[in-house]
């Protein structure tokens, strides 16, 4: 049932702030006098030891389940101490990677049936691995098939963009950080701040869902173009290559996820004056480096439109002819929930703008059950 919406696609965009909340539910402890904040995982909590003492933690997954895995990262890293390593479920296949039976292997998958997926999933059962799943389908093949696991709990999924399934990914894999990272003391004030965030992340999501209609202009302004790049780097790397994957998924246009770092190393040679760009710029330890990449780009005399933390659009403008996408500012680790609502927006305005099917695009299916 779409209610008071036009497609399922949008319906499910909106949907967010209630999909987090089911997300976090009965998992954060706020603490308390002598009791800090944490996380429970009850899918996860006879594993954890295990997976502390892993060699290494590799996340498997294909389309907007990778790039969930890629946006955690960072901080599954940072509060593990454990190598974290990505695999494209595919990938991993075609070249028959290593997996070790001291590795934690996790398979990350809305609809828990994606046939690559599962296919690795066998493959590091085979090797021994601990096999742990992320699914948003209660009985799926990956959730009965994996040694345990966490749900998504996001809701049904209709449109064939995945987007509230991959916001909820991304804070189950936030959680997942914060339960297997120890309980220091050199770490505590990070991980309260982040549990806090969390608490508060379904009200940012509210806030950054009020760029709709900005969002429709801006499509109104692109709906003509060959192309748009998306620059990202760090925790938004991933923000950067979904929102494209979003844009040529559902509206059909040409558009490429870059890692701003690389830009030297090749994507600057595309930019001219009919190139439109839009780059990642909220304000994280990476915000420097991404000023300075605003300023080649506008040297190059790219069309720049600049995602930026709200308050801060004068540190990232070089001329008045950059727009500018001001967003609530959160728990740098959580930003790329929030970074991608207005380039899921603007997916689906392009969409409707283009005259595309916005939940069933041509050609695709919502859950690829062939190889
Ligand atoms: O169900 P899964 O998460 O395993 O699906 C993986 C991809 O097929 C999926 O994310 C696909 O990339 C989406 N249609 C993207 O919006």
């Amino acid at each position: 049932n779409k209610g008071t919406y036009e497609h399922y696609m949008q319906k499910e965009i909106h949907e967010q702030p209630e999909s987090l909340k089911t997300t976090m539910r009965g998992r954060l402890i706020r603490g308390g006098f002598h009791k800090a904040k944490s996380v429970l995982l009850g899918g996860l909590k006879d594993h954890l030891k295990t997976i502390r003492r892993s060699r290494r933690i590799v996340f498997i997954g294909c389309g907007t389940s990778y790039n969930a895995a890629l946006a955690a990262r960072p901080i599954l890293e940072e509060l593990s101490g454990v190598p974290v390593t990505l695999e494209i479920a595919s990938d991993l296949l075609d070249r028959q990677g290593p997996i070790y039976r001291e590795d934690t292997a996790v398979f990350v998958s809305q609809s828990g049936e994606t046939a690559d997926t599962l296919h690795a999933l066998q493959y590091a059962l085979e090797n021994g691995a601990l096999c742990v799943g992320i699914t948003n389908t209660v009985g799926s093949a990956i959730a009965r098939n994996t040694h345990c696991g966490i749900h998504i709990n996001a809701g049904c999924e209709i449109g064939v963009a995945s987007t509230k399934a991959y916001t909820s990914q991304i804070v189950v894999m936030a959680m997942m950080a914060l339960a297997i990272g120890d309980d220091t003391i050199s770490s505590l004030s990070r991980r309260e701040a982040i549990i806090d965030g969390l608490f508060d992340l379904p009200n940012k999501v509210k806030e950054v869902l009020k760029l709709d209609q900005e969002m429709k202009d801006l499509a109104k302004q692109l709906m003509a173009e060959q192309s748009l790049l998306v620059f990202g780097r760090g925790y938004n790397y991933a923000t950067a290559l979904e929102g494209a994957l979003k844009v040529k998924e559902v509206a059909l246009m040409h558009s490429e996820g870059i890692l701003a770092g690389e830009m030297k190393h090749g994507p600057l040679a595309l930019v001219d004056e009919n190139l439109s760009i839009l780059v990642i710029a909220t304000h994280d330890a990476c915000f420097s480096k991404q000023q300075s990449v605003i300023q080649q780009l506008h040297a190059r005399k790219g069309r720049l439109i600049v995602m930026c933390s709200k308050g801060e659009a004068s540190l990232v403008c070089p001329s008045v002819s950059v727009r500018v996408i001001e967003v609530p500012q959160v728990e740098d680790c959580l930003q790329p929930v929030i970074n991608i609502i207005p380039l899921q927006l603007l997916s689906y305005h392009l969409t409707v703008l283009r005259g595309y099917n916005v939940d069933q695009p041509r050609n695709l299916a919502k859950s690829v059950t062939t190889q």
